[in-house]
């Protein structure tokens, strides 16, 4: 709802030319600090876990895992990470993908999901899409099932959601705050 918008809206503070000039970054600490704030964000994603019937939700590292891992708490479902390649410890499954420059690899261990897994992926922000694409594909390889993608910030400009909603193939991609 508007409300919930706008509270989240306002946390998230834009700071100009971080990491390099002529990028705009999007900074969630502040409503990662608001005790309210935190909690009903936290709120709107536990519901979203089960509305969309998840039996697990992932959080892709790093900024998903401090709105995934609470969520996932506040829904009664376990976490899964979802890691930059080479932190996790067990067999794992990998997926890489491209970078405006250069490419990237993101992994999950094999035993962590399974066939009869629903999985809700949570992160904080869309932008091209990539991050949450791979996720996608990464997660369906253990022969979960991708129950949706819930992101806090979408980057409506840079068409993202288009590249994602592909990749789920009918499952929901849910945006809390579009810019
Ligand atoms: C940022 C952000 C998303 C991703 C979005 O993560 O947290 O995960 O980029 O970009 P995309 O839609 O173009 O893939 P980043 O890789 O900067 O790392 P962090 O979460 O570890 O800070
Ligand atoms: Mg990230």
């Amino acid at each position: 709802p508007a409300d919930v918008r706008s509270l989240l809206t306002g946390l998230i503070h834009d700071v100009p030319d971080y990491p390099k000039p002529g990028v705009m970054f999007k900074d969630i600490t502040p409503l990662l600090a608001d005790a309210k704030a935190f909690s009903v964000l936290t709120d709107v994603l536990a519901g979203l876990a089960q509305r969309h019937g998840a039996t697990k939700i992932v959080g892709l590292e790093a900024r998903g895992f401090i709105l995934g891992a609470p969520a996932a708490v506040r829904a009664g479902v376990g976490f899964v990470p979802v890691r930059k390649s080479g932190k996790l410890p067990g067999a794992t499954l990998s997926q890489g993908y491209d970078l405006e420059y250069g490419s990237a690899r993101i992994e999950v261990h094999s035993a962590g999901l399974a066939e009869g897994d629903r999985v809700l992926v949570i992160d904080d922000v869309l932008a091209t899409g990539g991050t949450a694409e791979a996720s996608v594909q990464l997660i369906r390889r253990t022969g979960a099932e991708v129950a949706g993608v819930a992101i806090l910030l979408e980057l409506g400009f840079l068409e993202g959601r288009e590249r994602v909603e592909r990749a789920l193939a009918g499952a929901p991609l849910d945006a809390l705050v579009t810019v």
